[in-house]
This record gives C-alpha cells, structure tokens and sequence, in this order.
C-alpha cells in the first residue's frame, strides 16, 4: 500500500487506517504485539543480520545488535518475566539509562504481555515512588546505582512490587549481591527464549506518567495498535528506509523514547542510534558525522543548546550523512530551524505530539516548511481548532483564531485511559474530539501555530511538569506554609519552575532557608523537575474562593505587574475567571 505523504496540500488524500493495518504482519498465531512487528518480524522476513541498534556507553563502549540479537534477547528477557509469574496486563517499571538493555527490556516486556512503564532516572525517590505506586508495578527493572539511590530509600512504601530486577552500571562488571534484588544480565543469559504471548491491538502495551494541573501525575496507557501510527509516521514523516540510521536523543521515562527511539524506527526497520550520554555539543556532532546518522530527532532546548556553541564548530562537522533533522516538545524558533540548515545542513523540521496522542500527530513536510510553526496535520490526523464552553465545543473554520487544538478520536495511537480514573479520561473527549489544551491557531495554508496551553503546565526542556506535584513535595517541609508554583521564562529552557512560598510561624526567611528549601525540593523531586528559585512571600494572593491566584504569581515571577500578564487572545472563554 503505498502511503500519502505529508504534502502539502489541503485536500491530499485522507489516510484509511482499516487499509493501513495491512502494513503490519501480525502474529503468526493472529492479534497484534510492537515487539513482532518491530524485531521479530524483521527476522522472520530475512532480515535477521540487519543492524537494529548502534549503542554507545558513556565512554565510548560501542555495541552493535543485529535484529536478531535483538529478537533473541527481549524473548529471553519475556522468558524471565514470565518465569516469574508475570500475568497479561502485568506493568513491568523499568529504570535504565539509554542502553541496550532499555530496547531488550522493553521488547521482553511486550513479548511476555506485559505493560512497559519507563521511569526517568533524573527523577527523585518521590516521583519515582508515586508513578511505581500509581502503576502498581509488580516487577520494576533498574540500573543498580539508579536503584540505589533512588528506588531503595522508598521500597517499603511499594506492596505491589514483587520482584527488582537491577542491571550492573558496567557491562561486565558482576552485579554481587543486593537484597531483594536479581541479576537482569545474568538471568537473561540463563534464560530460554519465550514465545510472544499473544496480545491485540487494544491489549495496553505502556503507559506513560503526565503531570497534571491538579492531582496525582496522569497514566496514560496507550495499547499495541500504536505500533501502526509509529510505522506510518516514521515513514510520512522521516520517510525511513532500512538503510537509514535514526537518532533520537529523548530521555526513557518520557514518551517521545518509547514511542519515537523504541518503536519508530525499529517499527520502519531502520538501525537506532542510542547514546547513553548527556548533551555535549562535540560528542554529539562526533556522533552525527562518525556514525553517518541521517535522519536525527530532537528537541528544541537541545537545539539552542547547540547553537550556543556556535555555527564555526557545527560546520567542521558539516561532512555529515544528515538528509532530515527534526524536532518536537515545545514550539521551535524560526531562526533554530534556518541554523540547521546553515550549520548542519539540514533544516529543523518541527513536529508537535503528546504524551496522550501517542505519536507525532503535526508536522512540516521536508521541503515546504515554515519556520516558526508546528506544521500540518498527517494524513490520517484530522485536526481542528475548537472553542470550549461549559457545555459544547464549537469548530472555528476562520484561518489565524486562536483556540483549542483537538484531534479525531480515530488515532491507532491515541491513549486509550488513564489509569485508574475513568473520569478524567472521559472529560478529554468532547463530540468525537481528543481536546489537547494547546491553544492554536491555524492559518489559511492549514499549518498551525503554537499560542500557548490552556492550563498551568509547565514546559522546561521539552518536558511537561505539574506545578502539583512540586507544590505537594514542597508541602512537605515544615516550613513551608503555603506554595504556589509557576513556569519563568528562560531563554535556553524556554521555561523554569519557580516556586512562591509562605512560611508557618517560627520559620524566617533568609538564605539559608531558601538554599535549604532548593535542596530539599532536588533531593525530594530530582533535578528534572524540582523548583530552580524560591521566592519567599508574606502571604499569597487569591482568589475570592480561596485558590492560588497563579496569574498574578507568574506576574511576579517575570517582574511585571499583574494587569500586564498577557493572556492569548481567544483563550477559553472563563479561563482565568476563577483562579
Ligand atoms: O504543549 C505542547 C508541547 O508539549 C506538550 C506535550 O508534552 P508531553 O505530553 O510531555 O509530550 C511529549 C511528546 C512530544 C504539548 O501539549 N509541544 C509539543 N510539541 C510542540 C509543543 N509545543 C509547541 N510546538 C511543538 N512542536
């Protein structure tokens, strides 16, 4: 079947997902698992020897795994999980750095029925606790030192939690002993290859933790019917053929890995590039020109990172195999997608998704971008631009109005609950439409335009925090009276959270206080999403029913009076009205 590009169009052909799913193989015995269709289909159609991951270490330690090494170990992987009583429907917590053994996890997990819950490792113990607890993860698979740190100061507060699998932070270093822990490399060596249970589309494959504005983080469960979005995508968008060899630099724990370096590529049976290291410009371009990465996925904050570093040292790398270099989690400057081009040779393309629609959904076609937008809807996506009233949502056809973005409820790879509360999952559909409290505007060629969220989400390198859940943490500490936290702008991260605090009797502001404050919300929280200010007020301003008036603290924040907050025009009608 040949597929309908991202054109660019307003009347290209519609994708008909019915007719898509004759992409995907299957299982042989029938129903449908992303481990199949993204490793062991490859090997059962003669393309066992085909590289499916570069690997590189901290330092260097380059692996290679063919498909079927791959095919071979994540079935052994579901050998082990399966050994230990893991059920259908079972959430395996996964903990790892970018590594071989995150991909062979992750397919074991899928092939042994199981449902893959990857955490971030620069998360503290107390939102590793809430998402192990929300998940009710029985096995949870860690790297020893993450675990150490992280995971053991907590384990009593996880009933569910049956069995730690913990991965030695060398490759071959021996894992010696560790209460109430096993060995991953060494059971999965001693372990025969499992049959892939047989799951279907709708079986839920991971779930993904989201903060929300309010309550505990959201788990958005998505099932193996997603693999279909991933192959589409991977080839609308990045048009990936075998011989391609893909990066994608996010973090395990959010979903941009599992959907876009797990599946996507593996899904198009191209070679995944994994870097186990942090951002550094020079290893980073290293990687680019020496391993001929030609189709390269990454973020925005990244991005600018890079550019800081300057064109002069982007172009003694330019001799690069790069054809197509995109990025995604937060909108994407006009001047970072020309940079590309400059520097690296390839234009940014920017693409926008979320955790809930599960894959890229908005994104410029190669050749016919605009900088500064977000791009057009896939074929297949069908997007709108709504306004919201209490009770209805209305379609806004009018080019460049600002509104909600929302999407057709027909997505393989929309989310398909949130765990354990029926209630909010309900509340994001309305008519048909997924609401994705972005506001948007859409102009008259159909690309659309990032305004702002609808809610108080804050967005700090491309990930999504809650200002609950540092409020909560906060919460904590004796001092701490009353919290209100707010994203600030900043140039690199494009937002930081701040937090307003007031403080109980007997307690003084001062230095010491704040320093102690920082440092109890990072050992609490962990350094991706603890608070990088303290501001310190004498009481917090509110609203007449007595809610944190985050409006006016986000004023504050950026040192501007109240009255000039800008709010997006068209934003939803009330928004504001009882903050
Ligand atoms: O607000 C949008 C922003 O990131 C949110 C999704 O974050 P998360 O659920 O963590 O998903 C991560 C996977 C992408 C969106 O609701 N966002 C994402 N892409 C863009 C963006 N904002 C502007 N431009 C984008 N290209």
């Amino acid at each position: 079947m040949a597929l309908p590009t991202n054109g660019t169009t307003a009347d290209e052909s519609r994708l008909d997902w019915n007719a898509a799913r004759n992409l995907l193989a299957g299982l042989p015995g029938g129903g449908l698992n992303i481990a199949h269709e993204a490793v062991d289909r490859h090997v059962a159609e003669g393309a066992g020897g085909r590289r499916a991951l570069i690997s590189l270490g901290k330092r260097y330690e380059r692996r290679v795994v063919t498909y079927a090494q791959l095919a071979e170990s994540s079935s052994r992987v579901a050998g082990v999980l399966l050994g230990l009583g893991l059920q259908p429907g079972d959430t395996v917590a996964v903990l790892l750095d970018r590594s071989v053994e995150l991909y062979q996890a992750a397919f074991g997990v899928w092939k042994a029925g199981g449902v893959f819950c990857p955490l971030f490792s620069a998360f503290g113990p107390g939102p590793l606790r809430s998402r192990l607890e929300l998940s009710r993860a029985k096995v949870l698979i860690a790297g020893r030192s993450l675990y150490t740190r992280k995971v053991l100061p907590v384990r009593g507060n996880l009933p569910d939690l049956e069995h730690v699998l913990l991965v030695a932070d060398e490759p071959d270093a021996a894992m010696g002993d560790h209460a109430g822990c096993r060995d991953f490399r060494a059971l999965v060596v001693a372990t025969a290859p499992a049959a892939t249970v047989a799951t279907t589309d709708k079986s839920p494959a991971f779930v993904h933790f989201t903060s929300g504005t309010t309550g505990t983080p959201k788990g958005a469960v998505h099932g193996h019917g997603a693999v279909l979005s991933h192959l589409v995508t991977g080839r609308q968008v990045f048009d990936l053929q075998a011989d391609d060899i893909y990066w994608c630099t996010a973090d395990p724990g959010w979903i941009t890995n599992t959907a876009c370096a797990l599946i996507l590529p593996l899904a198009c049976g191209c070679t995944a590039m994994v870097d186990e290291a942090e951002f550094d410009p020079r290893r980073w371009y290293g990687i680019l020109k020496e391993e001929k990465v030609t189709v390269w996925y990454t973020t925005p904050t990244n991005i600018r990172m890079m550019m800081r570093y300057g064109a002069a040292l982007a172009r003694t790398y330019r001799e690069n195999s790069l054809r197509l270099a995109a990025s995604v989690g937060e909108p994407l400057n006009p001047e970072a997608v020309t940079w590309g081009d400059k520097a690296l040779g390839a234009p940014f393309l920017d693409t926008w998704w979320q955790t809930e629609t599960g894959a890229i959904a908005i994104a410029n076609p190669p050749g016919h971008g605009k900088p500064g937008s977000m791009g057009r809807p896939l074929p297949g996506v069908e997007a709108a631009v709504l306004t919201r009233s209490l009770s209805k949502v209305t379609v806004v056809d009018d080019p460049e109005t600002v509104g909600e973005l929302a999407l057709k409820a027909d997505l393989p790879s929309l989310f398909t609950a949130y765990v354990g509360d029926p209630g909010r999952y309900q509340a994001a559909f309305a008519d048909g439409w997924y609401l994705t409290g972005d506001l948007v505007r859409r102009d008259a060629d159909g690309y659309f335009w990032f305004v702002g969220r609808s809610d108080d989400m804050i967005k700090s390198a491309g990930h999504t925090i809650g200002p609950f859940e540092i409020e909560c943490a906060l919460m904590e500490h004796p001092a701490v009276a009353e919290i209100g936290v707010v994203g600030k702008p900043d140039l690199l991260l494009r937002e930081v959270p701040v937090a307003f605090v007031s403080l109980n009797p007997g307690f003084e502001e001062g230095e010491a206080l704040r320093l102690e404050l920082l440092y109890f919300a990072r050992q609490q929280l962990g350094s991706a999403i603890a608070p990088r200010e303290i501001q310190f007020m004498d009481s917090m301003p509110k609203t007449t029913t007595g809610k944190i008036l985050r409006r006016a603290l986000k004023a504050k924040a950026v040192g501007e009076p109240d009255e000039d907050v800008v709010v997006p025009q068209g934003a939803h009608p009330g928004r504001f009205d009882d903050e």
